[in-house]
């Protein structure tokens, strides 16, 4: 099986997804792979990069890049003779993407988990790895998250959404109460979230994440456990899995920010210590935000967890972190799914 790894991308999220891929290439079997690494700059190049795992990891706090010099210099075409998309070599002229059986889009952020790559894929009639266009959309979108799955009856936290040009009004300032979170619609990782305990800080705060999006979400602050669930598509169309919870402990660091997430490391518990009960209405809670917003291939959706048992709704990640020591692929090993198989599980579904 052809299979190109695609990874990088114009998002603030370009070097964790370049970790992601570096831990996605060591795991994929090449007695049962051909594996296309294409990188695609913060530009938005998109270049012929090496297969080389070893440069797309964290050293000493320094992260990952892909630039123009990091491979031969594609271009992309339509094909104008057969469905596919061509991504062509620019000096010899040879076709690299023509002919892969499955695109494994390991991008985080926009262009990439927000369904335009996967808009793309589509009309080139390329089957590719994770959510459909619309899942992706939706999910990419802190604002229409939450909307889907309130309707299917899923708890989401207060909170408030800030068009272009919109500050938040004083009723919501009384409604939602500090300390709040203020973060960009569409992003991930953390990045653009600031935590406001003094709402002399929010105008700040709301100029921060719209360096990242335009429509800004005001969360108010539950205070509760942080609780994580991996969701895989079931297998040849059987129903969706839920993995074992995880319970991140941010300890010193005030909340689980990009840094705590990234750099320092946080430490987490599989499976979480919360009652069965609770445990179970996170699981199947996990499985219909999966279901309610159309996702496939992976998910890893993200709770509050309060002292008093109330389950919230923080987000859902269509294409998770899949870093070494990442949440998603620790779950589904705690929960007997060591990470070549889920990888090979997805790509495997994709073609399917
Ligand atoms: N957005 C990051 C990669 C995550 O959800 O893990
Ligand atoms: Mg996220």
């Amino acid at each position: 099986t052809r299979v190109a790894i695609v990874f990088g991308g114009r998002s603030t999220e370009h070097a964790i997804s370049c970790v992601s891929a570096g831990a996605i290439l060591g795991a994929l079997d090449p007695d049962q792979y051909e594996v296309v690494p294409v990188g695609i700059t913060r530009e938005g190049r998109w270049v012929l990069a090496s297969g080389d795992a070893s440069q797309l990891s964290i050293n000493d706090r320094k992260l990952p890049e892909i630039t123009a010099a990091s491979g031969d210099a594609l271009v992309l075409a339509a094909d104008p003779t057969a469905t596919g998309l061509i991504v062509r070599d620019a000096a010899e002229g040879v076709s690299e993407l023509a002919g892969v059986d499955v695109v494994f889009p390991v991008l985080h952020g926009a262009y990439g988990e927000d369904g335009t790559i996967q808009g793309m894929l589509e009309m080139a009639g390329i089957p590719y790895v994770g959510a459909n266009v619309f899942a992706s959309a939706a999910a990419m979108d802190k604002e229409f998250t939450k909307k889907l799955a309130a309707a299917e009856g899923i708890p989401v936290g207060p909170y408030a959404v800030l068009r272009a040009g919109t500050s938040l009004s004083e009723a919501d300032k009384e409604r939602l109460g500090l300390p709040v979170f203020v973060k960009p619609s569409r992003a991930g990782s953390s990045t653009g979230i600031t935590k406001v305990s003094d709402w002399a800080d929010l105008d700040a705060a709301i100029a921060t994440a719209r360096e990242i999006d335009p429509k800004v979400l005001v969360e108010a602050a539950i205070v509760g456990r942080e609780i994580e669930c991996g969701v895989l598509e079931g297998e040849s169309g059987g129903a969706p899995e839920a993995s074992m919870l995880a319970e991140i402990h941010v300890d010193d660091a005030d909340w689980y920010d990009f840094e705590t997430k990234y750099l320092v490391g946080s430490r987490y518990t599989i499976p979480a210590g919360v009652p069965d009960t609770l445990a179970r209405q996170v699981r199947e809670y996990a499985l219909r935000t999966f279901t309610a917003l159309d996702c496939a291939g992976l998910a890893r959706v993200d709770f509050f967890v309060t002292a008093a048992g109330e389950i919230f709704l923080n987000e859902i990640n269509t294409m998770p972190g899949m870093t070494p020591t990442s949440m998603f692929p620790q779950m589904w090993a705690a929960t007997g799914l060591e990470y070549p198989k889920v990888v090979d599980r997805l790509i495997r579904t994709a073609l399917h």
